[in-house]
């Protein structure tokens, strides 16, 4: 049976490309989908990118995940620094969990250097552009062999 994965992109996200590109680039959050999709394809794992502006919509996908998904890949955005409540629903996810930053949050302000999702996160990756959802589907690939 093919895997799954859930790609989880949370508030702003859906504005990649035209948000702050001096941040986070001019790739669209539409390309990260292709570029998932045609790498998932190839290393045999099936991509479902998901964005919402609501945490509640969030923690309702990795509800869904828990079922159907073996592992996710999420860049939670902001919520990443205020968020107990997906913290808490990712801890009822049994696969892999991959946390990405399409900045480098640490040489950022203060605020964004702590992370909830960190504490269930199996890997963090930030800083490598949007080529850090391609990198985790890589090792996402190797964490479900
Ligand atoms: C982000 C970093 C967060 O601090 C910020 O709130 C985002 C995007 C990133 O991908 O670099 O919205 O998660």
């Amino acid at each position: 049976m093919t895997k799954t994965v859930y790609i989880l992109n949370g508030p702003n996200l859906n504005l990649l490309g035209k948000r702050q590109p001096e941040i986070y680039g001019h790739d669209t959050l539409a390309d990260v989908e292709a570029v998932c999709a045609e790498l998932g394809e190839k290393i045999g794992l099936k991509t479902r990118l998901l964005q919402s502006n609501w945490e509640g919509q969030i923690i309702d996908w990795i509800h869904e995940a828990r079922d159907a998904a073996q592992g996710i890949i999420i860049n939670p955005a902001a919520l990443t620094h205020t968020s107990v409540a997906v913290l808490d629903a990712l801890n009822t996810f049994d696969g892999p969990v991959l946390e990405v930053h399409i900045s480098n949050v640490h040489q950022r302000e203060s605020f964004r250097h702590h992370s909830y999702v960190s504490q269930r996160a199996d890997g963090v990756i930030a800083g490598f552009g949007v080529e850090g959802y391609a990198l985790a589907l890589r090792r996402m690939g190797r964490l479900l062999a």
